[in-house]
């Protein structure tokens, strides 16, 4: 098969590098991809959040099935467009994708299912939102209702923090986004994710993973797109898992098919659990980034036979082949970010590093230039490894890691700590 991935991170890599690894495969294209995804694939330069645009080079290139990575084509539509010129493609529709593009939908399926999550309320304006938070004291959760890049959620230790954040969604702060705000219950507990396949009707799980979204060792310092992911994460054990499945995510993906917009692809259910019991933070209906990485490190050759199957609706014949083994991402990051950083600074070391089935450096942000690898993003590369224990993984993780010279970066040195301690 001929086979196209849209997305340009250690998200698309990871993908890349599994789908690669099944015989299925016969050429790969990853648009626009970035230079350690060049190493493996093609690279095609693309608009992929332009439907007709992704469709004309599907038809051009004799594209059997595309695999969407990033929510921004979902959003805009792009899995509608490929589906109505009859190409198969892995990844929700827009109206399905709305569970991760409008967190006021995902609040209303939740109520319609009975999915249990935090108690909410849900503004067009500033006035009705400081009336609800003079009823619900703080801590709260104000939330922008659309995409917004991961900042769009504010939570406020105190009532005048909450009543700040309000003003700043309504200020236009957040665009188009923090046009409509939710208002939450904080939530106690610890976070895990929950990923699962769909294809409109079955739903198979294919792992757990706990990720490091703050910039610091110990979660300090600000919210960041992730630095970091184990899986599994022993947080969520089998009983959870199934509790999980059968309270929020089966009643969800019901729910979604009754309206007549069934849900395929992957779903991403971020989860609170207090006393064995989960609730729901949030869906993303794509892969998580670096969640993604260590799931395509422990899945290898299968994930795109899991994948294949979803987009053809055959998961129910699809079983799920587990090692006992355990993955570690550990996210190199471009030095001042979240903040501002600069680009374009030289890493070295890469080619001496070992690029196995338990091994890959994942490029998130680079590229080439001269025939060096540079920075090119914030997040810029995903160091992942796979052990017989979370702390092999670890420890294996960092001595890649420590191998890498790149002085314009760093990284947590306490990934996995939750599980480990
Ligand atoms: P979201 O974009 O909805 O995932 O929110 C980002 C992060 O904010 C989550 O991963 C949680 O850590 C935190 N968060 C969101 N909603 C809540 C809540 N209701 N209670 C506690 N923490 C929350
Ligand atoms: N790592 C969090 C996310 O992908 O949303």
């Amino acid at each position: 098969m001929n086979i196209l991935i849209l997305g340009s991170g250690g998200r698309e890599h990871s993908l890349a590098w599994a789908v690669l690894q099944n015989p299925k495969c016969d050429k790969l294209i990853v648009a626009p991809g970035n230079a350690g995804i060049a190493a493996i694939a093609d690279c095609a330069s693309l608009d992929i959040n332009d439907g007709p645009e992704v469709v004309g080079f599907v038809d051009e290139n004799n594209i059997d099935f595309v695999i969407i990575g990033p929510e921004a084509p979902l959003a805009a539509g792009v899995a509608d467009d490929l589906r109505a010129a009859g190409i198969l493609v892995f990844g929700p529709s827009k109206a399905a994708a709305a569970l991760e593009a409008s967190k006021a939908f995902t609040k209303e399926i939740c109520a319609a299912a009975k999915a249990p999550t935090a108690a909410y309320g849900h503004f067009n304006d500033a006035a009705s939102a400081h009336a609800y938070l003079a009823q619900h004291p703080a801590p709260i959760v104000i939330k922008a209702d659309g995409l917004a890049a991961g900042k769009g959620v504010i939570i406020a230790q105190t009532d005048a923090e909450a009543a700040a954040a309000v003003d700043t969604m309504f200020d236009g702060t957040f665009g188009q986004a923090g046009a409509e705000v939710v208002i939450e219950e904080f939530m106690e507990g610890e976070e895990a994710s929950f990923f699962v396949l769909c294809d409109g009707a079955t739903v198979l799980p294919i792992g757990t993973a706990q990720d490091h979204k703050r910039v610091g060792d110990g979660d300090t310092g600000p919210n960041t797109g992730g630095m970091g992911a184990y899986s599994p994460a022993p947080v969520l054990t089998d009983a959870i898992a199934e509790r999980a499945l059968d309270e929020i995510i089966r009643p969800t993906m019901a729910e979604m098919a009754k309206r007549g917009t069934p849900y395929q692809g992957v779903l991403y259910a971020g989860l609170m659990i207090k006393d064995g019991a989960p609730r729901l933070v949030e869906y993303n209906a794509r892969f998580g980034d670096p969640e993604c990485q260590v799931l395509m490190m422990r899945l290898g050759a299968q994930a795109f036979d899991l994948l294949h199957a979803a987009a053809e609706s055959r998961l129910g014949e699809m079983r799920v082949n587990w090692a006992e083994d355990h993955a570690v991402t550990v996210v190199m990051a471009a030095r001042g970010y979240p903040g501002a950083y600069e680009k374009g600074s030289p890493i070295t070391g890469l080619d001496r590093l070992p690029e196995d089935s338990s091994h890959m450096v994942f490029h998130a942000g680079t590229a080439e230039q001269d025939g060096q690898i540079v920075s090119a993003g914030g997040r810029v590369l995903n160091v992942t490894v796979r052990g017989d224990s979370l702390a092999d993984a670890q420890a294996k993780a960092y001595r890649l890691v420590e191998a890498i010279d790149w002085p314009g970066g760093f990284y947590r040195r306490d990934i996995g700590w939750r599980a480990l301690s």
